[in-house]
């Protein structure tokens, strides 16, 4: 028996040793551990020693049995090492290869607009606020001073979700919430989508954008109105861009007016883009209407305000030559390419 024992040693520390890939290493265990394998046929052939060798040849099984768990366990070891290095090397990154071409877009140039904008008025000391495009009709229309048989109410132009809401047709719902929330001073612009049961062509969308402003303080005149306009309409469009305003009516403000700039491809001579008028449309505005500030808790006789408010479109339009609107919706890579 202490023959075999030692035999079963040196062949078993021989293989191990000599062992070449885990699935030999593998086989080897079975053939020595195994439930069949030969140190576990030797212990169970332990009924037919004598008692006195028993515990001497047990302890030298379990010996022998530990020493080559431990070889095996060295040589996986070894192996999966080894394995590791290989992976690592065929894996390895060449960091100095020129890398693939990334394709990456570019900025619609509607928020390109919207954040031009945006930086503009938060040089003058605004604040950006935002409101729900799903909206009551009630900011919609009613707080602005807009009685329910207003024109603009009727459902040709406005999208009802039901009849009190609206898919809002303006921004101008967002100077209402801001007011009800906020105390004068207030200087605040609202870019973002409006909805407008229009049919699309070169000029109209369903869907398009505006930005709000809205400013509330005590003694604020039309000329502060104006000034800001202006300061606007040169740092988007131009420093040399001049402001007019035109008596106009919304339910909102009073006085209302639209405002006009100077033609900032033509400078006021009359071009293809202005269409020879020397001015171009931008934008409506006026005086905070003092129902719109009673409906919204703040004292008309205290405090007085303007407000104005465009379409992003247009502008957009304007500053990048695009004459039709539908350009802008259609998601065409080749035009949005071009920004
Ligand atoms: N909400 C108006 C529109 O969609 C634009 C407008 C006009 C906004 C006058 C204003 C304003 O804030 O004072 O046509």
């Amino acid at each position: 028996m202490k023959d075999k024992i030692a035999e079963i040693k040196k062949n078993s520390i021989e293989e191990i040793t000599n062992c070449k890939n885990l699935k030999d290493l593998n086989e080897l265990r079975v053939k020595y551990l195994g439930k069949k394998g030969e140190l576990t046929i030797i212990l169970r052939g332990m009924g037919t020693v004598s008692p006195e060798e028993r515990p001497i040849i047990g302890s030298l099984v379990n010996e022998l049995r530990e020493e080559i768990v431990n070889l095996i366990q060295e040589k996986e070891k070894e192996f999966k090492n080894q394995e590791l290095l290989k992976r690592l090397e065929s894996e390895s990154i060449d960091v100095t290869e020129p890398s693939k071409k990334v394709d990456l877009g570019t900025l619609h140039p509607i928020t390109r607009t919207i954040e031009e904008v945006e930086e503009i008025f938060l040089g003058m000391g605004y604040q950006i606020a935002d409101g729900p495009e799903v909206e009551k009709a009630i900011y919609n229309f009613d707080k602005l001073n807009t009685p329910p048989d207003h024109p603009a109410r009727d459902v040709q132009d406005t999208f009802y979700i039901t009849d009190d809401i609206v898919l809002r047709s303006q921004t101008s719902p967002v100077q209402a919430r801001v007011m009800e929330n906020q105390k004068p001073p207030i200087k605040i612009i609202c870019p973002g989508a409006v909805y407008r049961s229009d049919s699309v062509d070169a000029t109209h969308s369903p869907v398009f954008h505006q930005v709000e402003g809205l400013v509330v303080d005590k003694n604020i005149s039309m000329a502060d109105l104006k000034g800001t306009l202006e300061m606007f309409a040169q740092k988007c469009l131009g420093e040399n861009t001049k402001i007019r305003f035109r008596p106009h009516h919304f339910p909102f403000t009073e006085p209302s007016a639209e405002a006009d700039v100077s033609c900032f491809v033509c400078g006021g001579k009359g071009c293809r883009v202005c269409k020879g008028e020397g001015w171009i449309e931008l934008l409506g505005c006026g005086e905070v209407h003092p129902n719109v500030l009673k409906n919204c808790g703040i004292d008309p006789e205290v405090y007085s305000g303007f407000a104005f408010g465009f379409g992003v479109e247009r502008i957009a339009m304007a500053k990048y030559g695009i004459e039709d609107m539908r350009l802008l919706f259609e998601n065409d890579i080749r035009f949005l390419k071009q920004f």
